[in-house]
């Protein structure tokens, strides 16, 4: 399967300290409007690969979890909500969340601010560039330009927004708009972690504790996908999972993600107003792998810029979460996790290559 990763590719790297500052580069935003452009630059153009075989036509379409009735007084249409939650959580890893009570308004409002954001001139986004991957403002594009030997067709934007609250000042009402938007988005996230937690058979709040979500890492990612005058030799990003719990994207109406379902990737139509959620590393980590974090990439078109906004939930930056004892019981061989706060695995997958699951490898097994 080409979606795992290569056997024999080099160690990831544990340290930042010591990799080299990142190349400036133009943002695919001003290459992308440059006069004329018909063909991509050869850094942009990746060897044909599976991941652009064809993609699956598959009807069976991505679950669908209906949040009022998770939140819902009747223990009836809950315990059956958390029942499609864990479903979705073990056959699919992403589902949709509807009647999430988040205003369509305010989830309008996120996407044009971010558009606005990706339309200052290159110096002001420059301001927001950062040097150091755990920096709480960080513009940038590909993934990560100080390893990328071709780089991906995709401008971003990432800010720390729980515990601490980070804004760009440009423009003038990101502050706003997004202190609200992550707010709102935290209180859908934290519902849906409670129903995880007891899908599993845990208690509510195990979750909740184990993972010092009072205190969570909430990083928005901003993503600007241009128009591309070659989209099927470029990528938008490759094959990867998501770092923590939960990560829940919206997008405006352009389409681009594809998720791997049954070894075949399916392309995501979501419906509006939706959330796209999917479940994380750590969400692995802690069910002991009854629930895997999926596979996921984003593609290019050639006609309409494309704009997604991730919100990644994750523990405390300090707490390092482990299989939930309770989750052993039975198991004759437990896997064992090297120990590691979150912010380390966040910067250990965010100072390498973005390569599939290699980060929950690289800590998988090592700690007997
Ligand atoms: C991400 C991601 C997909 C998309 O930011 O982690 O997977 O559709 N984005 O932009
Ligand atoms: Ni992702």
């Amino acid at each position: 399967m080409a979606t795992t990763a290569p056997t024999g590719s080099p160690p990831l790297q544990p340290s930042l300290t010591h990799s080299p500052p990142p190349r400036k580069l133009t943002s695919v935003k001003a290459l992308s409007e440059s006069p004329g452009l018909s063909s991509i630059p050869s850094i942009y153009t990746f060897p044909k690969q599976p991941n652009h075989e064809p993609v699956s036509d598959t009807k069976e379409p991505i679950p669908t979890i209906d949040f009022s009735l998770l939140i819902s007084s009747n223990p009836d249409e809950r315990s059956k909500t958390i029942r499609e939650l864990g479903k979705a959580c073990r056959d699919w890893g992403f589902f949709m969340v509807t009647n999430h009570g988040v205003p369509e308004r305010m989830m309008k409002a996120m996407i044009e601010v971010c558009r606005e954001f990706f339309e200052l001139t290159e110096e002001e986004k420059g301001e927001c560039e950062g040097k150091h991957v755990l920096d709480p403002i960080r513009y940038g594009t590909s993934f990560n330009p100080s390893v990328d030997k071709i780089l991906y067709w995709r401008d971003y934007l990432k800010i720390f927004q729980h515990p601490a609250f980070h804004s760009p000042s440009n423009p003038p009402s990101f502050r706003e708009i997004a202190l609200d938007y992550s707010k709102r988005t935290r209180g859908v996230m934290k519902e849906i972690v409670r129903g995880i937690s007891e899908s599993l058979g845990l208690e509510d709040k195990y979750i909740e504790k184990a993972s010092n979500l009072e205190n969570c890492l909430q990083i928005m990612i901003a993503n600007l996908y241009p128009p591309c005058p070659q989209p099927e030799l470029a990528m938008g990003l490759p094959a990867h999972s998501d770092h923590g719990l939960l990560t829940l994207l919206i997008q405006n109406d352009t389409v681009g993600l594809q998720v791997l379902h049954k070894d075949k990737w399916v392309n995501i139509h979501p419906i509006p107003n939706s959330f796209l959620a999917n479940i994380g590393d750590h969400i692995e980590i802690l069910s002991h792998g009854k629930y895997k974090s999926v596979l996921h990439q984003a593609v290019v078109n050639d006609r309409d810029v494309r704009i997604s906004i991730a919100l990644a939930h994750g523990p405390a930056a300090d707490a390092a979460v482990s299989p939930a004892p309770m989750l052993l019981e039975d198991v004759q061989n437990p896997l064992a996790y090297q120990a590691m706060k979150y912010k380390e695995y966040v910067e250990l997958q965010q100072s390498n290559k973005l390569d599939g699951k290699s980060c929950l490898e690289h800590i998988r097994n090592r700690g007997i």
